[in-house]
């Protein structure tokens, strides 16, 4: 049996006109990344990237809702927000990670236009009730986008779905606790 020529680090020498396989990484025939998904990459992409800039405008109205209300009652809420800053922010993160891994780009700053009319400050600080349903219609509004990218992915990309999936239900479980602030506002009449 012939032995393979190897050079000096002992490894067997490639021979001429035979490419080392390692330079022509090959593409996956299935999945997301197959070539074949070009057109379903692009539109997940885009709709990652709606996802990304409403994290983003989430992260930018919870700040602001964290620090202006005043009031006894404005504390819990307060205190809440803070919490969901982070969380937020993880949510543009991961779409972000994701928008790589699909072969796009993160969107710059000048392509970010808002859209959250109903999360400005209100003209009393003391207007818990108009954050409360800032909120929830924020969440909602989330809700309905991350269930369209769900739906869109099934059985074409399983991975961005488990992601969506998992940031999903934070966003139900920030709208369910909001729902909660509200109700004692309704059962008050004040809402
Ligand atoms: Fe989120
Ligand atoms: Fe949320």
């Amino acid at each position: 049996m012939a032995v393979a020529p190897r050079d000096a680090t002992g490894l067997p020498r490639a021979r001429p006109g035979q490419p080392n396989a390692m330079t022509t990484p090959s593409t996956p025939t299935a999945g997301i990344l197959s070539e074949d998904r070009g057109e379903e990459r692009e539109q997940i992409i885009e709709m990652l990237q709606k996802a990304y800039f409403m994290e983003l405008e989430t992260v930018m109205s919870y700040v602001a809702n964290s620090i202006n209300p005043d009031g006894v009652r404005a504390q819990e809420i307060k205190e809440s927000l803070e919490e969901d800053i982070q969380e937020e922010l993880g949510h543009a993160q991961q779409f972000a990670q994701r928008i790589k891994e699909l072969y796009g780009v993160v969107p710059g700053s000048l392509d970010f236009s808002a859209e959250q009319s109903y999360l400005q400050p209100p003209t009393e600080q003391t207007d818990v009730v108009h954050v409360i349903k800032g909120v929830i219609e924020a969440e909602t509004g989330a809700i309905e986008h991350y269930a369209r990218i769900i739906d869109f992915c099934d059985g074409v990309d399983l991975v961005t779905q488990d992601m969506v999936i998992a940031i999903q239900r934070d966003e139900e479980g920030h709208r369910r606790l909001f729902e909660g602030f509200l109700r004692e506002y309704q059962a008050e009449g004040k809402a």
